[in-house]
């Protein structure tokens, strides 16, 4: 694959992010600046104040990435940008700052997929990873099972019905009064608690398909809590911990069932969602009684970050996949 110094940016979401990768390997500047502080206080993303945070904040963080980098805006081969899935009004930013850019420095566009991005993270601290692999991608806003067959190929084998993993979490939270981002305060509450004081339905594990749903989950979660809490036997500890465990065990059975399916060595993990603790826990434990090969990116590269856009980026660039003046954002979409 050919050299490359891309630029990537990040706005889908309440991170405005600009790093700089060489070669989607190695990362000369990651610079995330998170909005968890302003979106705390309405309990969730508010996507209008997520746009005009990016808007107030987008130049200086690119800004920062070239000056930590210590390159000059000219050295850059590409500019890389998310532009799906997201919320579209925080992706536009992304999109039009991008295009700006690369239009002034007269730099090929790349269009990133933020969920390739998320698996990409993976590609800047892993040198032996061997295909075809088995990603699972948990996030926010999505959760999908995908085989990759190679750095360039990737085949959706399931995806949720309902809510992704991380709005579950988000969710239930919310609903126990543990605040956002829910995924870390389940997390956190869940060490005090013990799973199986109380018993939650673990979604579509018996089904010999790759499909998810967690909307059921979360529901029955509320109404366990709302029957306890009338008896006066409510615990949210326990009820963090056993929520945590019936969704992780989903996640990592069906992600060991597809490894087996499609005679797969590897599994991989990206998104916020895989920052979890037990999740990582549990799937190090599967995959090593069936002897596969586990990676995932380290706490950091996990949630929303520009370095992930910018190797993900440096195989389009590799293929002379660029886009256009006129690329758009888009809420959702896959490929
Ligand atoms: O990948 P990400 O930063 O943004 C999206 O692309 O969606 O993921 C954010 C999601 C949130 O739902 C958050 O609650 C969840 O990842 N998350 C976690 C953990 N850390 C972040 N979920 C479970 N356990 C965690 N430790």
């Amino acid at each position: 694959v050919q050299e490359s110094l891309i630029l990537g940016i990040e706005t889908s979401c309440d991170e405005t992010a600009a790093a700089i990768v060489r070669n989607g390997k190695e990362i000369l500047s990651n610079i995330v600046n998170s909005q968890i502080d302003i979106h705390q206080q309405f309990g969730g993303v508010v996507p209008e104040v997520a746009s005009r945070k990016h808007i107030e904040n987008i130049a200086g963080v690119v800004h920062r990435a070239f000056s930590e980098a210590q390159l000059a805006y000219s050295a850059i081969d590409a500019v890389a940008v998310t532009n799906r899935p997201g919320l579209v009004g925080a992706l536009l930013v992304g999109v039009s700052f991008a295009k700006a850019f690369a239009y002034a420095l007269e730099k090929p566009l790349i269009a990133v997929n933020h969920l390739h991005g998320h698996i990409y993270a993976n590609f800047l601290e892993h040198r032996d990873i061997e295909f075809p692999a088995i990603c699972l991608v948990v996030s926010g806003g999505h959760t999908s099972l995908l085989l990759m067959s190679n750095p360039n190929k990737m085949e959706v084998l399931g995806e949720t019905r309902d809510d992704a993993a991380g709005e579950a979490f988000d969710k239930v939270a919310r609903f126990l009064g543990l605040g956002y981002p829910g995924g870390p305060a389940i997390q956190e509450a869940a060490t005090k608690g013990k799973a199986g004081q109380l018993q939650l339905p673990r979604v579509f594990l018996d089904r010999n398909d790759f499909e998810f749903s967690f909307s059921g989950l979360k529901t029955a979660a509320m109404n366990q809590w709302n029957k306890l809490q009338r008896r006066g036997q409510a615990n949210v500890f326990d009820m963090a911990a056993e929520f945590q465990a019936a969704l992780v065990e989903v996640l990592v059975e069906k992600s060991i069932k597809a490894a087996a399916k499609y005679q797969v060595r590897t599994i991989m993990m990206a998104g916020g969602v895989a920052a979890n603790q037990e999740l990582r826990n549990l799937m190090k434990k599967r995959t090593k009684e069936a002897g596969l090969k586990l990676f995932y990116p380290s706490l950091k590269l996990c949630t929303d970050n520009a370095a992930m856009v910018a190797a993900n980026a440096h195989y389009h660039y590799g293929n002379r996949s660029f886009a256009p003046l006129s690329l758009n954002a888009y809420p959702s979409l896959l490929s």
